[in-house]
């Protein structure tokens, strides 16, 4: 059995956390980097996750998704401990409600969120390539929502949502997978594999822990993404694991 470098951000709470959890029970023989802009809350989640019986390899780095900095130096002690990265889950997220209906509120309540959930995923994809392409079978996972499903929506199968920003900047998110996947298909004979998923509505802080699915259960889309031979599942595409398997959101 092979043993992957994992590296999962905001893996201290919530589904990060779960994926990880999920993951190094099914598969300990790998390597789970805990990618927390907080060290102290990562250290607090390795003890929690080996009272949970966790006995795979845990690591915990910084890494704030909204600071270069950190992305940059999470990357140079990845490269220097393992020398690789097989496996990137791009978990960590915000969704935030403008703090009115002025203009400027609007204006910066987007740049808020497309930054964290957009343009710091690009950020910390571009700095980890080098060393996804350092591996034998490189994978992104991107966590999206069912939000970000505009045909759902457009269809009625979703309620309108109370947080706009954050559903617009989960369409944009799938979209720079669908659009990293065909340039690495073009540029690099499609070595990394992207996906995109939906965890589904689970309970955690995000939405004050009204989510009908426990984490757990959300993570296994990750969990069959990660495990699964390479080309098991349609890459660049939107995943979700429901009724007890594998199936993709429509865009
Ligand atoms: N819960 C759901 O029903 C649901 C449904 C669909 C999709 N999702 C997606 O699932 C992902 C995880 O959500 P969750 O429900 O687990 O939320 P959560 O319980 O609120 O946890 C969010 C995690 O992201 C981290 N985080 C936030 N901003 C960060 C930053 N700038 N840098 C690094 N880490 C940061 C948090 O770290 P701190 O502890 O330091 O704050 C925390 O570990 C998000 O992308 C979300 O959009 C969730």
């Amino acid at each position: 059995m092979s043993s992957k470098i994992i590296l999962t951000t905001g893996s201290n709470r919530g589904i990060g956390f779960s994926i990880v959890q999920a993951l190094s029970l099914r598969s300990p023989q790998n390597t789970y980097i805990l990618a927390c802009r907080s060290p102290t809350s990562g250290q607090e989640a390795v003890k929690e996750l080996q009272n949970l019986g966790v006995k795979a390899n845990l690591d915990v780095i910084e890494l704030d998704i909204i600071n270069d900095e950190t992305i940059i130096n999470a990357a140079k002690y990845v490269e220097s401990k393992y020398g690789r990265l097989d496996v990137l889950v791009n978990n960590a997220g915000i969704a935030q409600r403008p703090k009115s209906d002025s203009l400027h509120d609007i204006r910066e309540n987007f740049a808020t969120t497309f930054n964290a959930n957009v343009s710091s995923i690009l950020a910390t994809i571009t700095t980890f390539l080098p060393l996804l392409r350092k591996s034998q079978s490189p994978r992104v996972i991107n966590v999206s929502s069912g939000r970000a499903s505009i045909t759902r929506s457009a269809t009625g199968k979703l309620p309108p949502t109370a947080v706009v920003s954050y559903g617009v900047s989960k369409s944009a998110l799938n979209a720079l997978t669908v659009e990293l996947q065909r340039a690495e298909d073009v540029n690099e004979g499609g070595k990394v594999e992207y996906f995109t998923i939906n965890p589904g509505h689970c309970k955690t802080a995000f939405n004050g822990f009204k989510g009908a699915k426990d984490p757990l259960d959300g993570a296994e889309v990750v969990v069959q993404l990660v495990v699964s031979e390479r080309g098991m599942w349609k890459k660049g595409a939107f995943w979700e694991f429901e009724e007890g398997g594998m199936r993709e959101v429509p865009w």
